[in-house]
């Protein structure tokens, strides 16, 4: 199979009205709520335990989804254990076409998609099309990467002996997912599982089980054999089920620390009988910090700032949630960035205008004004321009300065529209705050000197660095995308090496001396 070279599934110019007429009739036509099943190869069992509702208007039921037991996640791993032999040995050319082809299925339903996922997740229009532009890239990425996986890799030949290295799937793989990115991220960590021939059992989180269901709907259009992708809504107990299972080859987890480190603790415990290692992928939070050095283009630096905290209310993993700021410029910056913060517009997702959206449930927002509350009495806060009365989960952003070094503010991750901003000596004493940090996802400079660019690019921990740009937006193929430290597992979803975290090598030598080779 000939494919053309890999590019990014361009986002919609939202400037142009007919982009967005096309997002609100996508919109009016939604039906919901959606009916979302266990659904374990041909069976569907429906259910209303988990009700999942719109963050922007708590009232509208999005989706009705039955919640998996630990006995049909059981089962959910039978059939992926049942299916994978045959899934295993399907060629990687025909496996990608499976994948090229879901991905042209999202493609032909991107408007619908994304307005699921506004009213699902309260992704604002522009982000919740750039949320399905990458799950088609994580699926047209992963196709074309498996197959040159599956050429194997090049090893020393030398006279009487030959040498082989291959690729094999590892077998059944739990995909956890988080609901931020309620498309992208469980279709990246799936599309890449099967693409490298392991079968998959998917527990979407239980804010987005509307989504989870797409992602399996697009999979299974694609040509995805039904007992090689199953769908098992439910909430933690549900993934805790799945991940303890003992025929789980693999967990590919995105979310919180804390899930993280459980399921590294659950895999490491090897069930009695057990024939496999339990490989964990696992993509978790951060506290993600940005120096301002005295020389900072201000004008680039505000705007990058401000998208960077309070763009889907700072309830990305790589949001920025700490500016250390050169004392130089300290006072202006935090002015301007108060400006910016009061201009921004806070609103339902599915309103174009809106900057900020609510968060994505009431615990959500508790935590977050706990957070602002800890903020006003340890620093000083100066906050944006409140929603208009709503009953969506809206918080009003938040800039804190002042804190104590030992503040939760500046050490946890809030997962909402709150910046802490602090002032430092020199970009070496930032430098030193970060590095004391447990935690390492991504991480912003501003500064025009191309000493203290590479200075800091020596000295970063973090698993994504951006200078003078905002730090969020990755996109596939250009910025492969995960953290370390305890902030992930190292690996990089959207890059080259992704895949090899689905496989396991095997290398065949054979003496050619004594028979010759026999064609
Ligand atoms: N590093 C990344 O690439 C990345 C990307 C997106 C989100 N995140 C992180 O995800 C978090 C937000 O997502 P969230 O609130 O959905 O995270 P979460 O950890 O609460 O939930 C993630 C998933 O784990 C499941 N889960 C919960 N308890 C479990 C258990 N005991 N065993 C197995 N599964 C369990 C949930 O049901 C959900 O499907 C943030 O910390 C954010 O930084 C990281």
């Amino acid at each position: 199979m000939s494919l053309e070279p890999f590019a990014n599934e361009p986002v919609l110019e939202l400037r142009r009205a007919a982009a967005r007429a096309k997002l609100t009739t996508a919109m009016e036509k939604l039906e919901l709520p959606l009916r979302v099943p266990v659904w374990i190869g041909d069976e569907r069992r429906e259910g209303e335990e988990l009700v999942s509702t719109d963050p922007s208007a708590p009232e509208r039921i999005v989706a009705l989804a039955a919640s998996a037991t630990a006995e049909e996640a059981g089962a959910a791993v039978a059939a992926a254990r049942a299916a994978f032999g045959g899934w295993a040995a399907t060629p990687a050319a025909d496996r990608a076409a499976a994948l090229l082809r879901a991905a042209a299925w999202m493609r032909e339903r991107r408007a619908a998609l994304a307005a699921l996922a506004v009213r699902e997740c309260a992704k604002p229009w522009p982000e919740a099309d750039a949320d399905v532009c990458e799950a088609i890239d994580f699926l047209e990425f992963y196709a074309r990467g498996a197959i040159e996986l599956a050429a194997g890799a090049p090893l020393l030949q030398v006279p009487g002996e030959r040498n082989e290295l291959h690729y094999a799937p590892r077998g059944v793989c739990a995909v956890i997912a988080p609901w931020n990115f309620p498309l992208a991220i469980p279709m990246g960590m799936t599309a890449a599982a099967l693409a490298t021939g392991n079968t998959v059992v998917l527990k979407p989180a239980e804010q987005a089980p509307g989504c989870g269901l797409r992602v399996v709907e697009a999979l299974r259009a694609g040509g995805v054999p039904a007992g090689a992708i199953a769908l098992l809504p439910g909430g933690g107990d549900a993934g805790a089920a799945l991940a303890s299972h003992p025929d789980v080859a693999t967990i590919a987890f995105t979310g919180s620390g804390a899930v993280g480190l459980e399921l590294l603790r659950t895999a490491a415990d090897v069930a009695p009988g057990a024939r496999q290692l339990t490989r964990v992928v696992a993509e978790m939070g951060g506290k993600n910090c940005v120096i301002v050095d005295s020389d900072a283009d201000l004008d680039e630096a505000i705007p990058a700032i401000i998208e960077s905290a309070f763009a889907y209310a700072g309830q990305k993993c790589s949001a920025a949630s700490r500016v250390l700021v050169h004392e130089a410029i300290h006072d202006a910056f935090a002015e301007r960035l108060a400006g910016a913060v009061a201009g921004l517009q806070v609103g339902p997702a599915d309103d174009f205008a809106t900057d900020v959206p609510p968060v994505v449930e009431r615990e959500a927002q508790e935590r977050v004004r706990r957070y602002a509350q800890l903020a006003a009495e340890e620093g000083a806060v100066v906050t944006g321009t409140p929603a208009d009365a709503g009953a969506g989960w809206y918080c009003t952003p938040v800039v804190a300065t002042g804190l104590p070094a030992d503040s939760a503010v500046l050490r946890d991750e809030i997962f909402g529209p709150l910046l802490a901003i602090e002032t430092v000596r020199s970009v070496d004493e930032a430098c030193d705050r970060i590095d004391a940090l447990p935690v390492a996802l991504t991480g912003g400079l501003f500064s025009r000197n191309p000493r203290t660019v590479q200075r800091v690019v020596a000295r970063s921990p973090v698993g994504n660095l951006y200078v003078n740009r905002a730090t969020t937006g990755a996109m596939v193929g250009r910025q492969p995308f995960g953290g370390n430290r305890l902030s992930g597992t190292g690996t990089k979803a959207g890059g080259h090496d992704y895949l090899l975290h689905f496989v396991e090598p095997r290398v065949v030598t054979e003496n050619t001396v004594r028979h010759g080779l026999v064609v």
